[in-house]
């Protein structure tokens, strides 16, 4: 694998040195689209957050700012990941406000009902068996919590295919896949929101 495929695949799983050089990176590469993003919270107040494939832990944070009542969970299947959410969240992890766990999104290790809301910044892309996943957000989310997608490509961008050839096991989504997706894991009042001119995409949908 040469040296540009090899760094690429830690956005996959963040692994090793390079894998904790990604981590720092995404916190400062996707933060403008992941704020975009979280605009289309809308009007909830969630008690209690998870941010699924949660990186390098900068949006578990910017959510814990953004909502100073609630209590946030950070999940990632990547050990590097995880120390890095935990380094960037001390402050408030040291408060109890913040818990960071090693997962994976096939198998949420939470009880039924555990969350009024549920993120997923720049990581379905590598999600197995989306539906199944999607399944277990649905199981973990409270009725009538949110789960909201917000990814950097609305698989319509010659960009967006440039990362799928790149990033083994990558696979982009338009936002009407995501959609149909949502709606067959049980989701209600399903949205989507994008800006254009980024190719982002903003999924959401709620457990009725
Ligand atoms: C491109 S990074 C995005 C990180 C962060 N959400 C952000 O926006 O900067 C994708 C993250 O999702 C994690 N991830 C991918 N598949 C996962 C899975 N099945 N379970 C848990 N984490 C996963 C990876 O380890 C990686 O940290």
């Amino acid at each position: 694998m040469g040296f540009i495929k090899k760094f690429f695949a830690n956005t996959r799983k963040p692994q090793g040195f390079l894998g904790k050089l990604m981590v720092g990176g995404m916190n400062k590469g996707h933060a403008k689209c992941a704020d975009w993003g979280m605009e289309h919270i809308g009007s909830l107040t969630p008690a209690a957050i998870l941010d699924c494939g949660c990186g390098g832990g900068r949006n578990i944070k910017a959510l814990l700012e953004k909502f100073p009542d609630a209590v946030g969970w950070g999940l990632d299947y990547s050990e590097i990941s995880v120390e890095k959410t935990r380094e960037v969240n001390k402050a408030t992890i040291e408060r109890g406000r913040c818990n960071v766990v090693q997962g994976d999104v096939s198998a949420l290790p939470f009880d039924e009902n555990s969350f009024n809301l549920v993120t997923a910044f720049e990581t379905v892309y590598f999600w197995p068996d989306i539906e199944n996943c999607f399944r277990q957000v649905f199981r973990v989310l409270r009725p009538g919590g949110l789960f909201l997608i917000v990814n950097e490509s609305d698989g319509t961008d010659a960009m967006g295919e440039k990362w799928e050839k790149m990033i083994d096991g990558m696979k982009l989504y338009k936002g009407e896949e995501l959609i149909g997706h949502l709606k067959n894991a049980g989701f209600a009042d399903v949205d989507m929101n994008c800006k254009a001119d980024k190719h982002w995409l903003a999924v959401c949908g709620r457990r009725p």
